[in-house]
């Protein structure tokens, strides 16, 4: 049998389905009180319920998006002379002619990904909770509108192209997402820097 390597911790294969879980709750919940989509608030049981849906999704998502800060924030805030490179050959996806640099554990799109989720995650859910606790302050509350709609614009355009660079663009990478392993071989051509640094090549 093929041997294999940990990409995820299994705490951090669970965080990813929380967050991820919750952040789908979040955004079906939240078009739903832009569009007034009424189907989708009765299968909550109304608006108002929807609505304690949406506050305390916010709440597990804060705490998630907190707890994966242990798994990627170090990693994503390192940049070397190859992920430089990567950035001058746009990863390889624009053309097939280009030469992309060897990677470590994260390539730098995932990298700067992650930053855009925690930004985006903390003014998201700092905005929610001034909505949903301080409703008395007009003006803040008016700034945290636009917050919350800024950031929620910045889920919308990034967490589609994650979704579908995790699955259909790169066939295998799901797999990461449930046992958190891949084969050695795999590992060694898509991060050979992360296999030498382990001692694995
Ligand atoms: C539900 C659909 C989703 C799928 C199929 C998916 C898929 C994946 C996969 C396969 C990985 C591992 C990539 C690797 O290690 O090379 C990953 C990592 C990650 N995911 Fe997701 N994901 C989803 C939703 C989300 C959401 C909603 C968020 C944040 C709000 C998120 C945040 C992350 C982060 C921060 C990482 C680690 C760094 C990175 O790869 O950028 N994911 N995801």
């Amino acid at each position: 049998m093929a041997e294999m390597v940990r990409k995820s911790s299994v705490d951090e294969i669970l965080n990813h389905w929380i967050l991820a879980g919750s952040c789908i709750l979040l955004s079906i919940t939240g078009f739903a009180f832009l569009f007034h989509l009424e189907p989708v608030s009765s299968v909550f049981g109304g608006v108002n319920t929807m609505k304690e849906v949406h506050n305390w999704g916010g709440v597990v998502f804060g705490l998630s998006l907190l707890y994966s800060m242990r798994h990627y924030l170090i990693d994503a805030l390192e940049y070397d002379a190859d992920d430089m490179q990567w950035f001058k050959v746009a990863g390889g996806y624009l053309s097939h002619k280009v030469t992309v640099p060897p990677m470590g554990k994260y390539n730098p799109g995932q990298k700067l990904y992650y930053l855009a989720i925690v930004v985006a995650g903390i003014a998201i859910a700092a905005s929610g909770l001034v909505m949903w606790l301080l409703k008395d302050n007009a003006s803040l509350l008016l700034l945290s509108h636009i917050v919350h709609n800024v950031a929620f614009i910045i889920f919308v355009l990034a967490v589609p192209v994650h979704i579908y660079l995790g699955t259909l663009a790169n066939p295998g990478t799901f797999k990461l997402m449930v046992s958190g392993t891949l084969p050695l071989s795999e590992a060694k051509k898509r991060y050979p820097k992360w296999m030498k640094a382990a001692g694995k090549m």
